[in-house]
């Protein structure tokens, strides 16, 4: 994709669904007894996994443009998949899966494409393997993964060392099998949509600070879930509409939830003019209009503690980062080792080829701004948010910006260029 600098941005858009309650909502109506409909669901690469997985295991799905409608097996009827789950790019698949494969009656495999085999999924065989569950992966840590199930799951109290949504629900999920109470602690509170959504979906799920319990579980009730649009999609024009100049633009119908807002507040923190408008609740979680104007910016910092509500926005609050006065320094990231890309290195070594001032540190980045950018050829490693990342600092980049590989931006936001077009004046 190439990417001119633009003098403008105007208008209203819509981003996609979110990824995160997709996943959710699929696995939990697959598994639910009766008819349930998801609204406004994400149709990306990701969510077409998860979709693929349990059609593969006997659950009738019903693809209409707008809405899916899922006919559950019931918590005990999911069929023997037969061959390898194919996972492609999909780390939020593989990890949630995991935890419902764990707890049925036949042994299943999953397999990955080239970035997700890279990934680690010891954080998740350990807990499972403490429920009982025999797991057999490459080096101990890598795709493919062959689940076999003991004979009864067992209730665990697991302590996690990362603060990752990914393998608290990869947990909870299997809690649902598991004789007794599962209880999973983390270090710091992340996103929060399988809490919300087992509640929802009839599991008795306890939220106590930072830990979560859930009940052996005999039967999930079908729902009609609308899934709000993600707010890790809508950050890359939050962004974009603070750093390209005479611009005011409005976002609709973005999920604002605590565990996943974190962005809002440290744009907020640099200065951004952001307004949040028409607050609602929409199938348990909230959602807002957001409206955002050009804004001049200065540097913050934050690390570990804010870490997890923005995770997915790091590589965009660095862009912000660059046009933003002062020294802004991030720490406390490790995680993003260990994304799509390895998003420390990937993140500033391609606008430092545009001419950004970024030093990569062993858990974030120390970016000294504002830094004038300019167009270069620039390589997204694959990964949907680089690449989207990088097309948002074309637009304030002088001359021309090629992003190279740029196709994967499918994996979360399908349109992203026809909506960034949209707005472009
Ligand atoms: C997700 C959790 C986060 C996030 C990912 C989606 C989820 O991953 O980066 O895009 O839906 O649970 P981790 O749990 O690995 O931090």
């Amino acid at each position: 994709m190439k990417i001119n600098k633009v003098s403008k941005l105007n208008g209203t858009i819509v981003v996609p669904a979110d990824k995160s309650i997709t996943h959710r909502a699929i696995m939990l109506s697959a598994l639910a007894d009766g008819k349930s409909v998801i609204n406004n669901y994400l149709k990306s690469d990701d969510c077409l996994m998860t979709l693929n997985a349990f059609k593969q295991m006997g659950v009738q799905i019903e693809q209409k443009e707008n809405s899916l409608i899922i006919e559950g097996a019931g918590i005990n009827g999911l069929k023997n998949p037969v061959k390898e789950i194919y996972a492609g790019n999909s780390g939020t698949t593989t990890r949630l899966l995991s935890g419902v494969l764990a707890g049925q009656k036949f042994s299943s495999t999953i397999s990955g494409d080239a970035s997700l085999s890279k990934r680690p999924m010891k954080r998740v065989i350990e807990p499972l393997s403490l429920m009982g569950v025999d797991i057999v992966a490459k080096e101990n840590n890598f795709l493919p993964m062959t689940i076999t199930p003991g004979e009864n799951l067992k209730a665990i109290n697991y302590i996690s060392p990362v603060a990752s949504a990914q393998v608290k629900s990869c947990i909870l999920f299997a809690g649902l099998y598991a004789d007794g109470i599962t209880t999973v602690a983390e270090p710091i509170k992340s996103r929060d949509h399988s809490e919300r959504m087992f509640k929802t979906f009839g599991a008795d799920i306890t939220v106590n600070d930072l830990s979560v319990s859930v009940k052996k579980c005999d039967k999930l009730y079908s729902q009609e879930v609308t899934v709000p649009c993600d707010i890790s999609s809508a950050a890359f024009f939050i962004v974009a509409g603070l750093i390209v100049p005479d611009t005011n633009i409005k976002i609709l119908n973005v999920n604002i939830n605590k565990t996943r807002d974190g962005i809002l507040t440290v744009l907020k923190n640099m200065g951004a003019n952001i307004v949040l408008d028409n607050v609602k609740d929409v199938s348990g979680e909230p959602v807002a209009d957001i409206e955002i104007t050009t804004s001049k910016l200065n540097s913050t910092s934050f690390g570990k503690e804010t870490v997890p509500s923005l995770i997915d926005e790091i590589p965009i609050i660095v862009l912000a980062a660059t046009q933003a006065e002062g020294k802004t320094v991030i720490s406390g990231a490790k995680e993003l080792k260990v994304k799509e890309s390895n998003r420390i290195h990937a993140v500033a070594s391609q606008l430092n080829k545009m001419g950004a001032d970024i030093e990569e540190t062993d858990d974030g980045f120390i970016v000294n701004g504002p830094t004038k950018l300019k167009g270069a050829t620039v390589e997204s490693f694959d990964d949907h948010r680089i690449a989207m990342m990088l097309s948002v600092a074309g637009l304030i980049a002088e001359g021309e910006t090629e992003i190279v590989n740029s196709d994967c931006v499918k994996i979360s936001f399908a349109n992203f260029y026809e909506v960034l077009e949209k707005i472009c004046k």
